[in-house]
C-alpha cells in the first residue's frame, strides 16, 4: 500500500491492547539462546524487529518452536552457539544489531552481521572499541565505524576492565552487559560521556537478573558483571507490552478527549517509556495509572498546553510529544534528543519537515526540537506525510487525524514494531460520519443530499461538480478533456471556493456555467480518466469534517468514503426522472420537451453503468431508495431515518 488516508476523528476512547514490547522481546529472545536451558517466551512481540532475532538466532543453530498466540520455546545453548560460521541479514533492527555483534564477538565463531542501507550508516564504532579491547577480532566491511561487520574467531581476554561510550545510544552499554557474561570472568564496564537512555539500561539489568546474572551498578558510571554467573533458563518469561506504542494511545486519548486506556503496561513497568504518561500529565492530560494499565483523557479545560521537557529519558515516546505539541497552546522545547539523528532516520530533521507541512513553525538544533503550532485550522497536505521507514513517525503523526483527514504515506513501515496499529487505532477512534447518496442522472440525489446536510447541520459535497469544475478549468485553460496527465494537472490544482449557493472557480462565480450542456458532457469526459479520479480522491475526503458530510455522486460509497456510516442508493423509473428534468428545465425558463429526455436519460444511464471506471452501480452495502411514488421531503426523511439508525 502507497499510503493510507486516515478518516478525520470525532473523538477517541476504548481499550487498547497493546503489543509486547520491542526492547524486552530481543534482549528476552538472546538472553533465552545465551542461557542453559528451554525458555518459553509468552506475549512476544511479532513484528520485523523481532522477526530478524528470530531469524538470527535459528542461522546461529539455536531451536526456535513457534507455538502460536505469541508463545515460542527457545532451547538455550548455554552461551555456545552450534552454528560457527553463519551470514545474519538483520534489516534495521538496532536492538539486534548491537547486541549479537557484542554477544558473537565473544562467542567465538566466524560471522557477518549486515542490515538496510539505513542500518549500515548507524553508527556502532564505540561498541566494537569496547569490544576489541576484550580483545575480539571485529572488522568493518565498508566505513570504518558503521556495519556491515566481520567477526572472526579470536582469544577473548578480559583483563577485567572495558570503556564503553555511553552518551550517542545506550545499545552498546546494553550490546555489552549481555554479552559480558559469556567471558566468565569479572568485568568492570565504565562508562564514558553522560550516559543517555538510562531506563533502557534498567531494562537490560531486569531481563539479565531474569536470567539469574546479577550486575552490580555504581550510579550511573560503572557496572560490575561478576564472574562465574552464567544464564540460566527462568522457565517460562512473560514479556510487557510496549510503553512506546502506549504512547499514541495515550496521546490519543488527551487530545481526543478519552478515557483511553493502554493494557499490558503500567506503574509497575520496567520501562522508561511509560514516564511519557507524566509528560501528558504536564500538559494538562488526566492521567490514572494501575499496575499494568495507564489510561489518559483530555484536561477539563478540553486544551493542552506547550511545555519545555529534557526528554533524555523517553527518547522514543517523546517524538509522540511532537505531535501531540500540535494540539497545544503555546509552543513545546523537547531537549536533550540527539540519539533522533542516529535512529531508524535523522529524526529531528524527518520530524521538523513533516511538522512544517501541516504549517507549524518548528526550530531544532543538535539536539532539540521547539514546535510552535499554526493558530487555526492546520494544513493536510495532498502529497502527504512522509515516514522515512521509520514506524514511529507514521504512528506518532496518526495524531493529526483528529484534526483532518490526513494521507500517511508508506503505512507498512509500522511493521517494525506494531503490525496492527492502524486496526487498534480504528477500534479506538471514532470517525467524522458520512452519508454517501449515489444514484441515476436525474434522481434527484443531489436535491436529498444537501436537504439532509442542511437538516442535519452537517457538510455537503456535491461530488459531481468538482468534475464540472475540472472541466470548465481545462476549457478555460485551452486544455483538451482527453489529455488525461494535464487535465488530472489541473484537478489537482483546482482554487475552488463552495459558498452556501455559490461555487468559485479561481475567484469567478460559476454555477451556472459548470452546469450548461457543454461543460455536462466534458465532465462526464474528465471523469471517466483514471488519474484524474485519483487526483481528486484526496480533495474531496479533505470535505469530511465534524459534526459530518453528506457526499454526493457515483464513487462515494464504494470508494471516497467506503466506511461512511450510511450508504444510499437513490433511484426512481426512468420515465419520473424525464418528468422532473423536464419541469426543472422549464422553471429556469428553458424550452424542452418530455421524449428526447427521456431517450437522453436512458442512453446516459446505459453508458454509466456500462462504463469500466467508475460505473454507476449500486454498491452491496448501501440501502435502496426508490423515489418514483415519494416527495423529496419524503426522500429526505428515510434517509434522516437511516442515518439515525447507523450512527
Ligand atoms: O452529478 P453530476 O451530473 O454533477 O456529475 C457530473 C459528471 O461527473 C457526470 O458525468 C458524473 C460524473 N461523476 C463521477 O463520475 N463521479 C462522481 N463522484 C460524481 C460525478
Amino acid at each position: 500500500m502507497d499510503f493510507i488516508d486516515l478518516p478525520p476523528l470525532l473523538s477517541a476512547q476504548g481499550v487498547v491492547q497493546l503489543p509486547g514490547s520491542k526492547s524486552i522481546s530481543n534482549r528476552v529472545l538472546l538472553l533465552s539462546a545465551l542461557a542453559g536451558g528451554v525458555t518459553e517466551v509468552r506475549d512476544l512481540l511479532e513484528s520485523d524487529d523481532t522477526a530478524r532475532m528470530l531469524d538470527a538466532l535459528r542461522a546461529l543453530g539455536i531451536a526456535v518452536e513457534s507455538l502460536g498466540d505469541r508463545v515460542y520455546r527457545i532451547h538455550g545453548v548455554a552461551g555456545n552457539f552450534p552454528c560457527k560460521r553463519a551470514e545474519l541479514f538483520l534489516g534495521n533492527a538496532g536492538t539486534a544489531f548491537r547486541s549479537l555483534t557484542a554477544a558473537l564477538a565473544l562467542a567465538g565463531g566466524h560471522y557477518t552481521l549486515t542490515g538496510v542501507a539505513r542500518m549500515h550508516e548507524r553508527p556502532i564504532g564505540d561498541l566494537v572499541d569496547a569490544l576489541r579491547e576484550l580483545g575480539a577480532d571485529i572488522r568493518y566491511l565498508e566505513n570504518e565505524g558503521f556495519p556491515p561487520l566481520e567477526i572472526r574467531p579470536s582469544t577473548i581476554r578480559s583483563r577485567g576492565h572495558v570503556q564503553v561510550r555511553g552518551d550517542l545510544s545506550s545499545q552498546f552499554l546494553t550490546g555489552l552487559l549481555m554479552a559480558l557474561p559469556l567471558t566468565g570472568t569479572e568485568t568492570t564496564i565504565e562508562v564514558v560521556g553522560d550516559l543517555i537512555s538510562k531506563p533502557y539500561i534498567e531494562i537490560t539489568l531486569a531481563t539479565m537478573a531474569r536470567f539469574g546474572v546479577e550486575v552490580v551498578r555504581e550510579g550511573w558510571q560503572r557496572f560490575i558483571v561478576p564472574a562465574g554467573d552464567t544464564y540460566r533458563s527462568p522457565g517460562v518469561v512473560y514479556v510487557e507490552a510496549d510503553a512506546s506504542s502506549a504512547s499514541y494511545f495515550l496521546a490519543l486519548g488527551a487530545i481526543g478527549g478519552g478515557p483511553l486506556r493502554v493494557a499490558g503496561v503500567g506503574c509497575d513497568s520496567v520501562q522508561g517509556d511509560v514516564r511519557f504518561a507524566d509528560a501528558l500529565a504536564q500538559m494538562g492530560a488526566r492521567i490514572e495509572t494501575g499496575s499494568n494499565w495507564i489510561a489518559a483523557a483530555a484536561p477539563p479545560s478540553g486544551k493542552l498546553r506547550g511545555i519545555s521537557l529534557d526528554c533524555k529519558h523517553i527518547p522514543d515516546a517523546a517524538m509522540t510529544l511532537a505531535t501531540t505539541a500540535l494540539f497545544a497552546e503555546g509552543p513545546t522545547t523537547l531537549t536533550h534528543i540527539a540519539s533522533w539523528r542516529v535512529k531508524e532516520t535523522d529524526r529531528i530533521e524527518a520530524m521538523a519537515t513533516e511538522l512544517r507541512k501541516l504549517g507549524a513553525e518548528v526550530q531544532t538544533g543538535a539536539d532539540f526540537i521547539r514546535v510552535i503550532p499554526r493558530k487555526g485550522d492546520l494544513r493536510s497536505p495532498d502529497a502527504g506525510i512522509d515516514t522515512y521507514d521509520d514506524h514511529r513517525i507514521a504512528m506518532c503523526f496518526s495524531l493529526v487525524s483528529l484534526a483532518s483527514t490526513l494521507r500517511i504515506n508508506d503505512p507498512a513501515c509500522v511493521s517494525k514494531t506494531f503490525p496492527e496499529y492502524f486496526a487498534a487505532f480504528a477500534k479506538v477512534t471514532r470517525p467524522v460520519p458520512v452519508i454517501a447518496i449515489d444514484g441515476p442522472s436525474a434522481s434527484g440525489k443531489g436535491t436529498v443530499a444537501a436537504r439532509v446536510a442542511a437538516a442535519l447541520g452537517w457538510h455537503y459535497l456535491d461530488s459531481g461538480a468538482l468534475y464540472r469544475l475540472t472541466a470548465l478549468a481545462c476549457r478555460r485553460a485551452g486544455v483538451s478533456w482527453r489529455d488525461e496527465a494535464r487535465v488530472a494537472a489541473i484537478a489537482a490544482g483546482l482554487d475552488v471556493v463552495f459558498g452556501e449557493n455559490s461555487i468559485r472557480l479561481s475567484g469567478d462565480e460559476v454555477n451556472d456555467a459548470i452546469r450548461d450542456e457543454e461543460i455536462s458532457s466534458g465532465a462526464s469526459q474528465v471523469a471517466a480518466l483514471p488519474t484524474v479520479r485519483n487526483a481528486l480522491l484526496f480533495r474531496q475526503r479533505l470535505f469530511r469534517q465534524a459534526p459530518g458530510l453528506v457526499a454526493d455522486g457515483r464513487d462515494m460509497a464504494s470508494v471516497v468514503f467506503p466506511d461512511a456510516q450510511t450508504k444510499v442508493f437513490l433511484t426512481a423509473s426512468v420515465e419520473v426522472r424525464a418528468e422532473r428534468r423536464h419541469k426543472q428545465l422549464i422553471e429556469k425558463g428553458i424550452a424542452a420537451s418530455i421524449l428526447p429526455l427521456l431517450q437522453d436519460l436512458r442512453e446516459r444511464d446505459q453508458r454509466d453503468s456500462r462504463r469500466s471506471v467508475a460505473p454507476l452501480q449500486q454498491s452491496e452495502d448501501a440501502m435502496l431508495l426508490d423515489t418514483t411514488d415519494l416527495t423529496i421531503e419524503q426522500a429526505v426523511d428515510q434517509v434522516l431515518l437511516w442515518s439515525r439508525k447507523g450512527s
